[in-house]
């Protein structure tokens, strides 16, 4: 059989970093009310000349380095984004081209805060019917594009940043499950409305930014995680608890820890950035996944359990052995 092992992983986050004190200072909010509800302490914010493929380029460039890998040696490039540089061509080609890569399959996969892992599960089935050999899985936003500064109840959970992930093929284990999911129905409870078919409404300008039902996202959040935990783990010797680590999408700390209590996951198990990070969507789980191996918390051989959940309804998750 043939796996899809991680030999190599690196992240980016822009220099600024906007605290919560900092936005004190711009919105009718407080240190402390973020903190309490959302457990996020600070977050980055790209430059005005950094874009999606700029931080995912670093972060790529990063995991290269660490895999010892050259770019011939990449065959297939993903980039999972909501807020790609441009309509195309794909944050994925433009990677590509400042790689010096050619003909290689690339492309980007849009699932909002589950994009990783729907990245990661694509790569999985190209790595294991031969249709690749070595892939650069990345996840990279500019939330902060697509924030409304005056809208308090989103601004101050959101921030920038790039994870990559390498794959390869190998007669090792490596992914052992992975699964991807979506439910259209609940789009009103999570979206940015405009866009280029749909179109900008000039009446309406705060439709160019994300709007959030906060308090429901946060209960389908909980359940979600729950479900697809215990979905992934089916299928491994001693269930939940043959998990060293659970990394979940880094939404808020609230969300972890409730997830976290119904999986009867110890929180010393649990690898959480969301207070450094904020929410940086698609590229939350490979910053916390570069994090915590920096930290020399996953060894080798270790089995990592990926989880997210994010706007569509989408979820999904990846069950690794590192
Ligand atoms: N600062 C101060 N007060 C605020 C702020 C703020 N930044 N934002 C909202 N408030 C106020 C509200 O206006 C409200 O005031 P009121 O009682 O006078 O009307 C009060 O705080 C409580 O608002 P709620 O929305 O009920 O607060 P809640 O406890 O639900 O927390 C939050 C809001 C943090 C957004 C929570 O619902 C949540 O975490 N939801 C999950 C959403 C999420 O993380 N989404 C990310 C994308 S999806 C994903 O990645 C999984």
């Amino acid at each position: 059989m043939t796996y899809a092992r991680f030999i190599g992983i690196g992240s980016y986050l822009p220099e600024k970093v906007l605290t919560n004190k900092d936005l004190e200072k711009v919105m009718n909010t407080s240190d402390e009310w973020i903190r309490e509800r959302t457990g996020i302490m600070r977050r980055h914010i790209a430059a005005d000349n950094e874009t999606t493929s700029s931080l995912g380029l670093e972060a790529a460039k990063r995991a290269m380095s660490n895999a010892d890998i050259e770019p011939e040696d990449i065959d297939l490039i993903i980039v999972a984004t909501t807020t790609p540089d441009q309509v195309f061509p794909s944050t994925a080609c433009l990677i590509q081209h400042q790689l010096k890569i050619k003909g290689c399959a690339a492309f980007d996969v849009q699932a909002v805060c589950s994009g990783f892992v729907y990245a990661l599960d694509i790569a999985n089935r190209f790595l294991q019917t031969g249709g690749a050999t070595t892939a650069l899985v990345i996840g990279a936003e500019t939330l902060s594009r697509i924030l409304n500064w005056e809208d308090r109840s989103t601004a101050v959970l959101f921030g920038d940043g790039a994870g990559c992930v390498i794959l390869k093929a190998s007669d090792e284990p490596g992914i052992l499950s992975s699964h991807s999911h979506a439910d259209g129905q609940y789009a009103d409870l999570l979206q940015v409305r405009s866009g280029i078919s749909a179109g900008y409404n000039e009446a309406k300008p705060a439709e160019a930014f994300i709007e959030m039902n906060g308090n429901a996202v946060f209960k389908r959040a909980v359940a979600t995680f729950d479900k697809i935990a215990r979905e992934t783990v089916a299928d491994i010797d001693g269930g939940l608890g043959g998990i060293d680590w659970f990394i979940p999408h880094q939404a808020n700390m609230r969300i972890i820890k409730a997830a976290a209590r119904k999986l009867e996951m110890p929180m010393e198990r649990v690898i959480a950035t969301v207070d450094m990070h904020a929410n940086t969507s698609s590229a939350s789980i490979p910053l916390a996944l570069d994090y915590a191996l920096q930290e020399g918390k996953i060894k080798q051989g270790d089995i990592l359990l990926l989880a997210a959940f994010g706007g569509g309804f989408t979820w999904g998750s990846t069950l690794v052995k590192y």
